[in-house]
């Protein structure tokens, strides 16, 4: 059995190869993303194990899938940059890893919301410049405040048992009900109930077709005046021209945002100084001390990288070796 892995980064090399002495299996490791310019290095494997924020276009997959590779096993959870048609049409068997540690997530997440209700960036700035006295940047307390989560998968429900231990209280919304936060009578009907109550609004749910820009204009106008916005989840969920209109108005009162609609080849990327980020939209929000901007880093952490190259690794060999997996992702 021969695997390949694109786009290995030094942080994962370890664990990979770890995985590979005591698997007695071979694995490619290579630094390059799967794209048109790098899908025939994958000739001759039985399986790819990939992780890319950039799109698994229909071109790449049809060339993997005539190169004969159609086991693919993703090391992150969400699947929305895999070309569906091109899935079904080639017969790829997808796995992606939907719980490499969703601690790792819920705990940036109420970090960033705590650094903004205690306006640590300000003090942070203000102490830098000497400046040690207190007003006018007062804080609020998250143990009076009501939290709202949006989707209450394995992440939602981390975040949740989090803001629950500092005393919050916790509504949620989703199409799928859990049955234990069920009978905790914790959900609402409907997203308008959840807008008109939430004094945070924390998002985790994967971006799909019908969720696209869900927190646009209409959405603010529902939510309650100086509303915190925490987005760890898709940029693809928030509309972000809408965004900086609430926060110019004071609607929001602050967003901290792990992840950006046009974060693709921006985040992850040394670009040497804060005027050389070619994206003055994004700067914009960086610029304010109430948006924290973060580059798509709630996941990284150790338990988590060990998780989803293991993890992965795992479900490819299943692929190969069974034509099932533990975690095939239904397209
Ligand atoms: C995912 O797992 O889908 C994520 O969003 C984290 C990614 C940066 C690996």
């Amino acid at each position: 059995m021969k695997i390949i892995a694109y786009g290995i980064r030094d942080d994962e090399q370890p664990y990979l190869e770890q995985w590979s002495k005591d698997q007695g299996i071979e694995v490619k490791a290579v630094k390059e993303l799967l794209d048109e310019s790098t899908v025939d290095l994958a000739k001759g494997y039985d399986g790819a194990v990939v992780y890319q924020q950039k799109p698994y276009t229909a071109a790449v997959l049809d060339k993997l899938a005539a190169n004969g590779v159609t086991n693919l096993s993703l090391r992150n959870v969400g699947v929305d940059n895999v070309d569906a048609d091109a899935v079904k049409r080639n017969g790829f068997k997808v796995t992606n890893v939907p719980a490499y540690s969703p601690e790792a997530i819920a705990e940036f997440t109420v970090t960033e919301l705590m650094r903004l209700l205690r306006r640590t960036p300000t003090f942070d700035r203000k102490q830098a410049n000497g400046d040690l006295r207190w007003a006018p940047d007062i804080a609020d307390e998250l143990n009076s405040m009501t939290v709202g989560v949006v989707a209450t998968g394995r992440i939602g429900r981390a975040a949740m048992k989090i803001y629950q231990g500092f005393g919050a209280k916790v509504i949620a919304y989703d199409v799928f009900h859990n049955p234990e936060l069920e009978k905790q009578g914790i959900y609402v009907d409907t997203m308008d109930e959840l807008y008109a109550q939430a004094d945070v609004i924390s998002l985790h749910a994967p971006a799909t077709k019908d969720n696209e820009k869900m927190i646009n204009d209409d959405a603010f106008s529902k939510m309650k005046d100086g509303v915190w916005l925490l987005n760890p989840a898709r940029g693809a969920l928030v509309d972000t021209d809408a965004l900086i209109r609430a926060l110019d108005s004071g609607k929001v009162a602050g967003a901290a945002l792990d992840v950006y609609e046009d974060e693709v080849g921006i985040f992850n990327t040394d670009f040497g100084s804060f005027d050389a980020i070619p994206d003055e939209r994004l700067k914009n929000l960086m610029k304010r001390e109430n948006v924290l901007v973060s580059p798509h880093i709630a996941f990284y952490t150790k338990t988590a990288v060990k998780n989803m190259v293991q993890f992965a690794l795992n479900n490819n060999k299943q692929l190969i070796e069974s034509g099932k997996a533990d975690n095939v992702v239904k397209f």
